[in-house]
Order: structure tokens, then C-alpha cells, then sequence
């Protein structure tokens, strides 16, 4: 079978963009990916788990680090990557991403002693969050951590405190609310900002000076983040328009190194989704800054991006078993299956919190039977726990089979919850037609660890 590549996902016949470019159906009619026949993943580490393509996540690791980096050359000016952590984050997923040449976004300690047990050094890290705690602070500044985003005026002050009771002097950026919100192809652009991140525009300068006057800070650049799942350019080009407005100003007083823009590039979960590629997003982001910068008359700086869902996102997808099928008669005389399979919303809640969409195919085999109006559930008590609610699936699917979801490396792994007590997911890595474990599955031994209500056997 031919498979087309678009970047790291893959066009044939039968499977969409939305599964990985690895991904194929193989003589047997069943899923392979990374040469691995899928269902063989399930007899070996059991059902259900998270599957992710190392080759892949490296190879969109590098590539976009290189459009950026390269984008970047064109307008004389260089680029910096950083995973943002918090979409898949193990110790060996961070070794990934640093291996391949990017720095990683932690969002709290727990992220950052996770990156560190990777093998990443804490100066190839940066922190942000909007409550970090002091505790936090100050360990990560004793760690050595190669920058620190600072979110409100509170914060500049425990960050300067805990820099100069280390003795050292943090690198330290800025963030700041552009006004810009965007979400899939629509942005939305105002004048004020209502939400928990960041300081708004009128004060930035001020605490900018605030930083610059601290002997314990260095001061990178501005942060922002627009959004995530985002697939046009429009949103990053105007929020960065807006940021080099108040850089230029700053510019004024003194080197202004960096501009952040955050992460947010969308990737495809369904057929219909058709996120513009990251080669000419960066295009666009890059001619945008270099317009302004000319504007200004300022240099280009060094632009930062924080990508987390692109990198990982189509490299992974989850594998159930069906449990049950069951047909309900509808109102307007349809037959709809709900196929149960043996996870749910503890695995992937983000059908239930944002209402998110995926596709889903048998794996185990294939099937000539026309596809009927489905609906995928998980096992949990609740009955929002739906995956997939109108699934394309064959009507002769039945107990044992195994289901893949597609797209599932993202917020999956990260968002997860032992819900019902159910035991989180292992995480399979296959690379060079190999599988083997990143993290293993919870045990029910996990679940009772911290429970200290346990009763004890007596001797
Ligand atoms: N940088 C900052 C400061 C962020 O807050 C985020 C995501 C990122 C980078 C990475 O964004 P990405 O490239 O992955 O879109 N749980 C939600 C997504 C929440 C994103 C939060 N911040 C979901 O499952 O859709």
C-alpha cells in the first residue's frame, strides 16, 4: 500500500491523515505502526494503552525545530524551541526531545524533577505557571534552571528573592496578555484581558524596569500564548505584532534579547480538520516579526516557541478491546451500536472537557461489513464518558476486537486519572519495528499505596 506522506502523518487508501505517517494496514486487513502489528502490543502489555512512534516524535521534533531555525536565518535572526512539557511527559520523552535539540517548558516542580530524571539538565529548562509556589521557585533556581517566566508582580519579588538567597542571577521572561485569543481558525483580538495568566500591557513596562533593576535578574524577553489546537497563522502574527510594540519600547532602555510566542499549532483529529502546515505558519509569523521589527527600527530577536500538542500529538494513538456492543433503537428510527471499550474518560478526558473529536478503527482485522452509526464508550460510571461520539465503525464489530484511537499523544497521558479506580495507562514506545515500555502500567498495588486507611495484616 502507498502511503503519501504529509508531515508525519500519513495518506492511503484506507487510513487518513489523522493517523501517524507509521501507521498501515497490513496484509492481514489489521493496524500496524512503526511495523508493529498493534494487537500483538495488546497480548504483550495488555489492554488498553497508550502507543507512541518514537522515530516519529523525534523526526517532528527536529523538523520543526529546523523550520523555525531556518525561518528564522532568512531574517538574520535565530530561533529556540522548547517542548512544552506538559502535553506527554516522561523521563524518556523528555530525553527525546533534548537529544534532538530542544529545551523543555515545565509548568511545576513535578514536570521539572521528571525532565531532570531524563537526563535533562535544569539550564535547558524554563518554568512558567501563574501560582508557582515560592517553594518551587527556589528549587528550581537552586536546580539551576535556565529560565523562569514570570506571571504577576508577586512573583517578580519571590524570584528575585529566591535568586539572590541562591546567590545566582535568574534569567527571567516576562509574560504578558496580547489581547489575542485564538482557537482552531478563528482569533479574537481586544484591548483587555480577563484571565488568570499574565500582566496586562499598561503595567509591563513598569515591572520590566523593576526586573532590570534587580542585580539578581536577567531579563530575557516578553512570553505569551495564545491559545492551543490553533491551525492559521493569523492569531500568532497579530500577537506578535502586538508584543514588538511594547519590545520596541523597551528596547529603548536596554538589550531585549527574546520574544516568546508561545505554543498552540493545531494538529488534525478528524478528516475534516486541515491545520495549515508548520512550514508556512513559521513563514508567516516570521515575515510578520521582520515587517515590525523594520518598523521599528529595532533587530530581530531571537524568537522562542513553545510547541507541545504538534510534536507529539499525531505520533501516539490509544488501543482498547470492545467489551460489549449493544444496539439502541433512536427516536427517528435509527440503530445506533455503542461499542464499550476498556477504558474511557480516565485515559482520555478530553472528549468530556472540551468536547474534543477523534477517529477510531478496528485494529485486529478488517472488515467488509458497511460502517453504522456508532458511538464509542468507555467503562467509567458516568455517562458522559463517551470517546468518540459518532465513530465510523463496522457493523459487525463485536467483543474482543481491538480499537485504536488516533491522535491521542497530546494531553492524554498528562490529563489522566485513576477514575473509578481504574489503573492509568503503560505508554508503549516502538521504534525500528520494536515495542517496549516507557511507563509501566499502574497496579492495583499503585492505587492502595497512599491509601493509609489500609488494614494491615496482623503477624
Ligand atoms: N506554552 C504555554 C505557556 C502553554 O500554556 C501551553 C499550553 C503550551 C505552550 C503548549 O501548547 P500546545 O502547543 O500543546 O498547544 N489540555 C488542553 C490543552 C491545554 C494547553 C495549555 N497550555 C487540551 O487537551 O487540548
Amino acid at each position: 500500500m502507498s502511503v503519501e506522506k504529509v508531515f508525519g502523518m500519513s495518506v492511503s487508501g484506507s487510513l487518513s491523515h489523522v493517523w501517524p505517517a507509521s501507521a498501515r494496514i497490513n496484509d492481514d486487513g489489521a493496524l500496524e505502526m512503526g511495523h508493529v502489528p498493534v494487537s500483538e502490543l495488546t497480548s504483550k502489555f495488555g489492554s488498553p494503552l497508550y502507543v507512541i512512534d518514537e522515530d516519529l516524535v523525534r523526526e517532528r521534533a527536529r523538523h520543526i525545530r529546523d523550520t523555525f531555525v531556518e525561518a528564522a536565518h532568512s531574517v538574520g535572526a535565530q530561533a529556540e524551541i522548547y517542548y512544552a512539557g506538559k502535553a506527554l511527559l516522561t523521563a524518556e520523552v523528555a530525553r527525546w526531545m533534548y537529544q534532538e535539540g530542544l529545551r523543555i517548558d515545565v509548568a511545576s516542580a513535578g514536570e521539572m524533577i521528571i525532565a531532570m530524571a531524563g537526563g535533562v539538565p535544569a539550564s535547558a529548562l524554563g518554568l512558567h505557571g501563574n501560582n508557582k509556589s515560592p517553594e518551587e521557585i527556589s528549587r528550581a533556581i537552586v536546580a539551576g534552571i535556565g529560565s523562569i517566566v514570570i506571571d504577576s508582580p508577586f512573583e517578580l519579588e519571590r524570584v528575585a528573592l529566591a535568586a539572590a538567597a541562591a546567590g545566582v542571577t535568574q534569567a527571567v521572561r516576562l509574560r504578558v496578555n496580547s489581547g489575542v485569543h485564538a482557537h482552531t481558525h478563528e482569533f479574537l483580538a481586544t484591548a483587555h484581558e480577563d484571565q488568570k495568566f499574565g500582566v496586562s500591557f499598561d503595567i509591563a513596562e513598569d515591572l520590566v524596569e523593576r526586573i532590570r533593576e534587580h542585580s539578581h535578574l536577567e531579563f530575557l524577553g516578553l512570553h505569551c500564548h495564545i491559545g492551543s489546537q490553533i491551525f492559521e497563522a493569523g492569531g500568532f502574527a497579530e500577537s506578535a505584532a502586538r508584543l514588538l510594540e511594547l519590545h520596541a519600547r523597551l528596547s529603548v532602555a536596554g538589550t531585549v534579547p527574546e520574544l516568546n510566542l508561545g505554543g498552540g499549532f493545531g494538529i488534525a483529529y478528524v478528516d475534516e480538520d486541515a491545520p495549515l502546515t508548520i512550514d508556512v505558519i513559521a513563514r508567516e509569523i516570521v515575515d510578520t516579526v521582520k515587517k515590525t521589527c523594520d518598523s521599528f527600527g529595532i533587530p530581530v530577536p531571537t524568537l522562542v516557541f513553545e510547541p507541545g500538542r504538534w510534536i507529539v500529538g499525531p505520533a501516539g494513538i490509544t488501543v482498547y478491546t470492545v467489551g460489549t456492543v449493544k444496539s439502541v433503537q433512536l427516536n427517528d428510527g435509527r440503530v445506533r451500536h455503542y461499542v464499550s471499550v476498556d477504558g474511557g474518560m480516565s485515559d482520555n478526558a478530553r472528549p468530556a472537557l472540551y468536547g474534543a473529536r477523534y477517529s477510531s478503527r478496528i485494529a485486529n482485522r478488517s472488515s467488509s461489513v458497511p460502517s453504522t452509526l456508532s458511538r464509542v464508550s468507555g467503562k467509567h460510571c458516568e455517562s458522559g464518558d463517551i470517546l468518540i461520539d459518532e465513530a465510523q465503525l463496522p457493523g459487525d464489530v463485536r467483543p474482543g476486537d481491538v480499537l485504536a484511537v488516533a491522535a491521542t499523544g497530546a494531553y492524554c497521558y498528562s490529563l489522566s486519572s485513576t477514575y473509578n479506580a481504574i489503573p492509568r495507562l503503560p505508554i508503549v514506545a516502538v521504534s525500528g519495528g520494536r515495542a517496549r515500555e516507557i511507563v509501566r502500567r499502574e497496579t492495583e498495588a499503585d492505587l492502595l499505596s497512599r491509601d493509609l486507611g489500609v488494614v494491615k495484616e496482623t503477624q
